[in-house]
């Protein structure tokens, strides 16, 4: 009994000194003294050496010892667990982080960006204006009263209980709901959405987006209309861009034109883009029409003012090189995620 108290208290300055390097040497001191065949055990295999009246408190003592190591054991393997990540609680700061994926903004929205800070560089404004409109800021203020023809090629979607509401065609609403807003002079850009009621195919979609553009104060001219659209392609496109009006016919500007550049993926020579004319469509404009100024309360001897119109889908196709509108509007992220850091 002497010889086993004496080796408890040799185990017990042992165990006192005792850190594990790693989980190795840890599992060799678990097996020397908790093990199946271990000193505890072993030790406590011994009783029987033990006399009766002794035996309770040599109990207590093995029971203290046995304590001890299994206390070393357990503080021991939280430490190792720790410096080597496997702890349930402590992160593994070793590992590699978790990536935050970065969005990226729609290729559209980009280039309604770009549209949008050229003109504000040259004082124009944002104005926004209802997506769900009715239909006098959408025709007829516009100069387009119930019979006009022109109705016909913007033709969109209606509410089945009240037909005077409807998706704007265009964003030219914005026009009529600003001149009824605020005096001249008004210089106003508006991006939004439009809708018509189109089929839907890789060049054409039943909404898509556009960017308005109007100027209204005295002794507004042609000449500023050209001006400012001038300034306008060649900071998007570029110095090489050639420009043409074509006469055109819109109900709410007269004169009217439309806006061609030179194509920019054949450079003018003919290509399937431009249909073979060198020349791309890009927008249309004019001298905003009297009876639309007068329409806003704006009175037309005093005030002229131009307007112009352009979408954004197709020079953001042209832009980045995509073949089909549909894409704008399917939500695939394998095409959208190809625009971050644009
Ligand atoms: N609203 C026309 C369209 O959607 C585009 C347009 C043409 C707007 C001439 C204008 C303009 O402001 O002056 O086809």
């Amino acid at each position: 009994m002497e010889e086993l108290l004496r080796q408890i208290n040799n185990y017990t300055e042992e165990i006192n000194v005792f850190t594990a390097n790693d989980a190795e040497s840890l599992e060799q001191f678990r097996i020397r003294f908790l093990g199946v065949k271990g000193l505890v055990k072993a030790i406590a295999g011994e009783m029987k050496q033990v006399p009766p009246e002794e035996k309770k408190s040599f109990g207590q003592t093995l029971n203290a010892f046995k304590s001890l190591a299994e206390e070393k054991y357990n503080n021991e393997k939280q430490r190792i667990d720790a410096i080597s990540g496997e702890s349930a609680d402590m992160p593994d700061i070793s590992l590699p982080g978790i990536p935050l994926p970065s969005g990226s903004r729609h290729p559209v929205t980009l280039m309604r960006n770009r549209i949008v800070d050229i003109f504000q560089r040259l004082s124009f404004t944002v104005a926004e204006g209802p997506e769900i409109e009715d239909d006098w800021h959408n025709f007829t203020a516009l100069n387009l009263d119930e019979n006009h023809p022109a109705r016909d090629m913007q033709d969109t979607f209606y509410l089945s209980t009240d037909p005077a509401i409807l998706l704007r065609t265009h964003t030219s609403n914005v026009q009529i709901r600003e001149m009824e807003r605020q005096k001249p002079p008004i210089r106003i850009i508006c991006p939004g959405r439009v809708y018509r009621n189109e089929t839907i195919s890789a060049r054409s979609h039943c909404f898509f987006h556009q960017v308005e553009g109007l100027y209204i104060d005295e002794n507004v001219s042609f000449a500023d209309l050209k001006q400012t659209l001038y300034f306008f392609v060649k900071e998007m496109f570029g110095n090489d861009v050639s420009i043409r009006f074509r006469p055109s016919y819109f109900p709410f500007t007269e004169p009217s034109a439309e806006m061609d550049i030179s194509c920019l993926l054949c450079k003018g020579d003919g290509c399937a883009v431009c249909k073979r004319t060198g020349w791309l469509e890009i927008l249309g404009c004019g001298m905003v029409h009297p009876n639309v100024l007068q329409n806003c309360g704006i009175d037309p001897e005093k005030y002229t003012g131009f307007a112009f119109g352009m979408g954004v889908e197709r020079p953001a196709l042209l832009k980045y090189g995509i073949t089909d509108i549909r894409l704008f509007s399917e939500n695939d992220v394998r095409f959208l995620e190809q625009f971050s850091g644009v």
